[in-house]
């Protein structure tokens, strides 16, 4: 259901759920590419004269009020791009929320403090849950899901509000949703999968999915080094998830059999400690040396990787190549960015998704307009990616 499902909206209390997890040092917001991805929802409600009460989370906060979560940095930075002032609720559904609500004039947008200060937010106790939900729907006459990143969480927030309310996708889970599905149903081929980040253990499902999906996966970041080993490959102080090397042994195997092609580096940037100016070289991605950590994929592996994404006609990318918050160890998913808007330019369709490497994308100084896609979900455009049935999608379609 979209937001024209919802009808005339002027006058009407409409409670938006965003996700405005965005990356911080202190109160200064580092990155603020899903605020300006909500921006289409909630500009479209004010314009139609509802009254926007927007409620999101930042961080994992232990259910109980914490300064250092405060949601006070988003609401201004929300106001200065809304062109607004926008109100912040000191707390979720108590006084200073109902008091804000009812002071909202047509076309003025509210904000709610980090709902995860309501341990009922997170519960695994559906009573719980729904008692929130409850306190949250009293605020509101209808409700719009629109934290695309937080589609994947069964939260009171998320999923269980929108069964007390008539509920609508908002614009940005629209979106989201129409562009992994390029890449998940029927994806035009060659279909490229490029795979990063730090850990294989977040992507076992994606991994197992794309073995049957996919034509080629492209691995780096510090996942590579599980696989390096599970090839028998020695990878000196890399990091390494020893109780993952059995599992990447059968993906290879299966990627085999299924004829999917599995490309790994062939060189490495190894380092001497992980630190911004550490001594590094680049060695034979199957001659790490003792005592070096893998920080970067190497120049020949990125040209391998740029070469391998030249003529995919979909691409879906997911975590970078290294620690390129580093400058020495960005070279890696620099190439990457480059292959995948080259190919874009020759006409695939690419998706950018997880946290990381959208911020990467950005850090690095690319045009956001050189990818087809740029997804502000990470566990939420992996578990599309993976095939999932997602709750907070699910109870939008019942
Ligand atoms: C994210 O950052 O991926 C989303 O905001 C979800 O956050 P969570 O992993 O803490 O639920």
């Amino acid at each position: 259901k979209t937001i024209d499902s919802l009808g005339d909206l002027r006058g009407k209390r409409v409670l938006v759920r965003s996700d405005f997890n965005v990356p911080l040092d202190g109160t200064t917001i580092t990155d603020d590419g899903r605020i300006r991805a909500a921006l289409p929802t909630l500009s479209r409600l004010a314009d139609a004269g509802a009254r926007v009460v927007v409620t999101a989370h930042l961080g994992r906060p232990k259910g109980s009020p914490d300064p250092q979560y405060s949601l006070a940095p988003v609401a201004a930075r929300l106001g200065e791009l809304l062109g607004q002032d926008v109100a912040l609720a000191e707390d979720v559904t108590g006084d200073s929320a109902r008091s804000v609500v009812d002071g909202l004039a047509d076309g003025q947008v509210a904000l709610l403090e980090n709902v995860r200060f309501d341990a009922r937010e997170t519960s695994k106790a559906d009573a719980e849950r729904e008692e929130l939900a409850r306190e949250l729907a009293e605020l509101a006459d209808a409700f719009v899901s629109d934290g695309f990143g937080v589609v994947h969480r069964k939260q009171a927030s998320v999923y269980d509000v929108a069964a007390l309310l008539p509920a609508a996708a908002g614009d940005l889970v629209l979106k989201e949703v129409e562009s992994l599905s390029r890449a998940t149903t029927d994806p035009e081929r060659p279909y490229a999968v490029v795979l990063g980040g730090s850990k294989v253990s977040d992507k076992l499902g994606v991994i197992e999915n794309l073995l049957t999906k996919a034509d080629r996966l492209l691995i780096g970041g510090g996942m590579v080094f599980t696989f390096l080993a599970a090839q028998g490959h020695s990878v000196g102080s890399s990091l390494l998830e020893a109780d993952q090397v059995e599992a990447v042994k059968g993906y290879l195997a299966q990627a085999e059999q299924n004829g999917v092609e599995i490309v790994l580096p062939t060189d490495i940037v190894a380092a001497d400690s992980f630190a911004a100016d550490a001594p590094h070289r680049t060695v034979p991605a199957d001659a790490i040396p003792d005592g070096t950590m893998g920080l970067d994929i190497g120049p020949e592996s990125g040209a391998l990787f740029a070469g391998k994404l030249a003529d995919a006609k979909t691409i879906a990318w997911n975590g970078p190549m290294g620690v390129f918050e580093f400058d020495a160890f960005a070279a890696g998913t620099r190439a990457v960015a480059q292959g995948i808007v080259d190919a874009t330019a020759a006409g695939a369709f690419s998706i950018v998704g997880g946290g990381d490497s959208a911020a990467a994308v950005r850090a690095l100084g690319f045009d956001e307009a050189g990818f087809s896609h740029i997804s502000t979900g990470g566990g939420a455009s992996l578990e599309l990616l993976e095939g999932k049935e997602l709750p907070g999608l699910a109870v939008l379609e019942d």
